[in-house]
């Protein structure tokens, strides 16, 4: 751990002990984590094709259901997506927080069925899906729901005879991340959208065709302080933590999520759950 790592805990664990009173408590753990906050993104980039214009993609992450976050709370999450008439939906991991103690029955399928994107809905795994044994079973559901899984391959999304690229790998902690077979055939020219659940692997993607980089996993911290920021973030998220990094002179934009849920502690300060609405623009 680093002298600021450090300093970042030592005094977060003062200011936790001396300074969070009830009502903090109170609404770190039930006012903040049901405030969404959606983020409205323009992507530009010259490789975008005119077709493509307004083209609109939903990004949400991170559910971690059935850990403080129920499926009534996804419902009216996917009526607030469904409102943004999205083109596209991706959802980029960690649906359930711990697959082998979830109660799966047919409510969740329902719910994330009525999900509304006409050029397709799309996922990847993350480190909560591979968790507890959820490969399998979080794989069904999201394809009786819908989902195209992208493990470690893409999608051609066309239009009047222009293409994008969607594409995505494993998860990076519990998974078998392959870039390089993901984008096997792909044109480099194309404009290329990566699914990545851990926001670091940009690091990788940096030496790919990759122009953008949509991410979850860090959850934003899910606590942070003012003049401290966060205090916390899991291996994978520690050097990108929320919102967009700009890498390779420009030409890759990072997105980091924060999130939906949560997990191991049902608190959130100073970080909202997060929807993100990307509206890709030619440059
Ligand atoms: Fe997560």
């Amino acid at each position: 751990m680093n002298r600021r790592s450090f300093l970042k805990r030592s005094i977060g664990s003062l200011l936790a002990l001396i300074g969070i009173g009830g009502g903090t408590y109170y609404y770190a753990r039930d006012i903040e984590p049901r405030m969404l906050q959606v983020q409205n993104v323009k992507i530009m980039d010259a490789s975008i094709p005119a077709s493509f214009n307004n083209f609109k993609v939903v990004q949400f992450s991170d559910t971690h259901i059935g850990f403080h976050y129920s499926v009534e709370q996804l419902q009216k999450l996917v009526i607030r997506i469904n409102e943004e008439n999205p083109d596209l939906i991706v959802f980029t991991g960690d649906l359930v927080d711990k697959p082998h103690l979830y109660t799966w029955n047919n409510d969740l399928i329902n719910v994330l069925q009525s999900l509304k994107a006409p050029r397709g809905k799309f996922w990847i795994y993350g480190n909560h899906d591979h968790g507890g044994y959820g490969t399998e079973k979080v794989r069904d559901v999201m394809e009786a729901s819908g989902f195209t899984l992208l493990q470690n391959e893409h999608s051609v999304i066309e239009q009047n005879n222009e293409r994008i690229i969607l594409s995505g790998i494993d998860d990076v902690m519990l998974g078998s991340p392959n870039l390089r077979q993901a984008l096997e055939n792909v044109n480099p020219d194309l404009f290329t959208i990566l699914l990545a659940h851990e926001p670091d692997f940009v690091d990788v993607a940096v030496d790919y065709s990759v122009n953008v980089q949509l991410s979850g996993h860090s959850h934003g911290g899910q606590v942070r302080l003012p003049f401290i920021g966060h205090l916390y973030t899991p291996k994978y998220a520690e050097k990108y933590v929320e919102g967009k990094y700009l890498l390779n002179d420009g030409n890759l934009q990072l997105f980091v999520n924060r999130g939906i849920g949560t997990t191991r502690l049902p608190y959130r300060f100073l970080c909202k759950p997060e929807l993100h609405v990307y509206t890709l623009h030619k440059e």
